[in-house]
């Protein structure tokens, strides 16, 4: 880790983590960890392998030998398991569902924590999940903790879906969100919290562009030019 510089952004589902790691890793020529898509892929793999996803022992088995990669394409970074194009499967409600409770299972975690780490190198990665700055990058040289009300968050995947020609009710969408919130948040092992040395930034009532904006003002705080 020591010639890469790190940035770890975790923070709750739909605060917009992901928007702002994907334009910090093109803007700052880094790779890109999206560590929710890789639990994502895992509770993928597991429902169609019929595994119930509170079978830890064989879910640590599939998480082993879990034959995933991302690909940048054109169009962004798709998500392949066997070869196969599953970016838009893992971005079901199920998945998510499913992926937060394979992520609650220590052992699970543990398998997949080398994985992660792999993808560090220089000139830097931009790391996204629940626990990047405190269990899998803790000496990363900037943490940022990227947060913004349940209702917002509720509100833009409302958006998200009805877009994409789905259909969405806030209530459903809002209580969805916080089971998530909560199981992610009060599970024993790598709960979601910021580190110690995270810096907060609320993003409900700020758009991409702010955010992005304050985040390169921390990066340019850390000496790098940008
Ligand atoms: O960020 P996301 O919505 O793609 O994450 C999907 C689930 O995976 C989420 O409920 C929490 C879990 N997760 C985790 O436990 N640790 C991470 N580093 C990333 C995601």
């Amino acid at each position: 880790m020591t010639d890469a510089f790190v940035i770890a952004v975790d923070g709750p589902g739909g605060a917009g983590k992901g928007e702002l790691t994907r334009r910090l890793a093109m803007r700052l020529g880094f790779a890109l960890l999206d560590s929710g898509a890789i639990y994502r892929v895992l509770a993928y793999a597991a429902r169609k392998a019929g595994l119930a996803l509170f079978d830890e022992d064989s879910l640590v088995e599939e998480a082993k030998v879990l034959n995933l990669s991302f690909e940048a394409q054109d169009d962004g970074v798709h998500v392949m398991l066997n070869g196969e194009d599953v970016s838009s499967e893992i971005r079901s409600e199920r998945t998510a569902e499913g992926a937060s409770r394979v992520a609650a299972l220590p052992r699970v975690r543990e398998a997949l924590l080398q994985r992660q780490r792999d993808f560090c190198m220089p000139p830097g990665l931009v790391a996204d999940g629940r626990d990047m700055g405190t269990v899998v990058f803790p000496k990363a040289d900037l943490k940022i903790f990227l947060d913004a009300s349940p209702e917002e968050r509720a509100r833009r995947r409302v958006l998200q879906l009805t877009q994409a020609g789905r259909e969405a009710v806030f209530e459903l969408v809002l209580k969805e969100i916080e089971e998530r919130d909560a199981r992610d948040r009060n599970r024993p092992v790598a709960p979601l919290k910021p580190a110690e040395d995270a810096v907060l930034i609320d993003s409900t009532h700020l758009n991409i562009d702010e955010v992005l904006e304050k985040a390169l003002e921390l990066v340019r705080s850390k000496g790098i030019k940008v």
